[in-house]
């Protein structure tokens, strides 16, 4: 309707002043106000007004707003390093075989139908996703202790921990690490929790400020919430070391903190799915309570499946089943149930021996290529005599190098190479391919030497 109306009558001018009044009101707006909306809805119905007519444009998401921005340029040596998917080594996202042939078996079943999951998922996917994070032998899984429900991939898996734990815990204060992933605060905070940071990563030695992460947890209040990355830590690639975690076990455990692990890269990571569990199952071993969200986005490659799932591991069957029931108690209104498609995919792939050893491979030579990206980019610089030293490029893991780029280089990358990034200076290795290596190379280079 918009800009279809003549001349702004004075009727319409009343009636714009008070509907705007009205939405910057809402939410406080009495029986009365409601009212007199409505009176001034009918009255310009027609008349191209919107009762959003006072809202504000919303600032574009930092991560996927570099896509957007991507899109845009023309440009033929354009290269979107900004979002965290994996690409092949001719640029192209990547449906694993696996999940293909999963995707036919079902298809095949003429048995299959449509009908609604239960609120906590698909049963075995729930079962399988447990043990994949938490090993075969888990204790907590052998006890049954664990309460495992399907997610909304990763996001909606630590959406419905945080907002059980607001319900349900009784400190409500969550520590992230700082950095992390952009949407953790948002995940938390709206989901009721307080947001607190530690430090987590030193821009001097681009590695762990594992000193000041003990410090800074050392000085939290005894039961607060602690986010860990499970592993191949978003955006620095930083992780602690095995020894490192043990030391970060005894203080979560001896403060009484409740630890939540975002796990969204197993066998990403290290091309090993046990290897990347590993910090998990240390805080399993010893018997305490833990989070864990789980996400099949980047090592299933089922990105828009939006499949993944929240284990909480209790200290007996009866709390987990006690809990279990609390948390159908979040996800229904929220989303009713989950989507069957994605966890039905998992479910095959998990639940047959062939298909998951073929999963292995298909996943351990993702993480090689990006492994392999991360060697040629060192050497591309190395080989230009780019100033500084670039070597945290092979120490970082996963599927982001914090490069330590600033903004201002980053844009300069951005305006004079086409080179598209988050303004932290982080960058997807999984979006790099031996053809484009050398044009990041390039780009680094003249930016780290005009803005030293
Ligand atoms: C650390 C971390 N957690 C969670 C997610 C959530 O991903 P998704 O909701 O797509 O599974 C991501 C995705 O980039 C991530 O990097």
């Amino acid at each position: 309707m918009t800009g279809t109306s003549p001349a702004v009558s004075p009727l319409d001018s009343v009636a714009f002043r008070r509907i705007s009044a009205v939405s910057r009101h809402l939410g406080h707006r009495s029986e009365m106000d409601s009212q007199d909306q409505s009176l001034s809805l009918s009255k310009t119905a027609g008349h191209g007004f919107s009762v959003f007519e006072s809202i504000n444009q919303a600032p574009e998401d930092p991560i996927l707003g570099v896509t957007v921005a991507y899109n845009k340029d023309p440009s033929p040596v354009k290269l979107n390093l900004g979002v965290g998917a994996y690409r092949t080594e001719e640029g192209k996202p990547l449906v694993l075989n696996v999940v293909k042939q999963a995707e036919q078996l079902l298809i095949n079943d003429g048995s299959r139908v449509k009908e609604y999951l239960p609120i906590t998922g698909l049963a075995d996917f729930n079962k399988l996703s447990a043990t994949l994070i938490l090993g075969a032998d888990s204790p907590a899984i052998l006890e049954k202790r664990v309460a495992t429900v399907q997610g909304l991939s990763g996001t909606g898996s630590l959406r419905v921990g945080a907002e059980f734990l607001t319900r349900h815990y009784y400190n409500r204060t969550i520590y992230i690490p700082l950095p992390t992933w952009g949407n953790h605060p948002k995940v938390f905070t709206i989901a009721g929790l307080s947001v607190k940071t530690y430090r987590y990563y030193d821009p001097a030695t681009r590695g762990l400020d594992f000193q000041g992460l003990l410090e800074d947890l050392g000085l939290a209040p005894s039961g607060a919430v602690v986010l860990l990355h499970a592993c191949a830590h978003n955006p620095t690639g930083v992780d602690p070391t095995p020894e490192q975690w043990e030391q970060i076990r005894q203080l979560i455990r001896s403060k009484g903190f409740l630890p939540f692990f975002d796990s969204a890269y197993q066998g990403f990571a290290s091309g090993s799915l046990d290897t990347d569990a590993q910090s998990v199952r240390m805080f399993v071993a010893d018997g305490g309570e833990l989070f864990a969200a789980q996400s099949y986005a980047k090592n299933m490659g089922l990105y828009g499946e939006r499949v993944g799932a929240l284990s909480v591991v209790c200290k007996s069957a009866a709390v987990a089943g006690r809990v279990e029931s609390q948390l159908k108690l979040v996800i229904r209104p929220m989303y009713s149930n989950p989507p069957l498609h994605g966890a039905s995919i998992v479910a095959k792939i998990l639940g047959d021996r062939n298909l998951f050893n073929e999963w292995t491979v298909e996943l351990k030579a993702m993480a090689d290529r990006i492994i392999s990206m991360r060697k040629q980019l060192y050497d591309a610089l190395c080989s230009r005599g780019t100033p500084g030293d670039w070597s945290h490029i092979i120490k970082q893991i996963g599927m982001f190098t914090f490069t330590g780029l600033n903004t201002e280089q980053v844009a300069f990358m951005t305006k004079e190479y086409h080179i598209y990034m988050t303004s932290d200076g982080r960058i997807s290795m999984a979006g790099l391919s031996s053809r484009t290596v050398p044009h990041l190379a390039d780009a680094i280079h003249a930016a780290v030497t005009r803005f030293a």
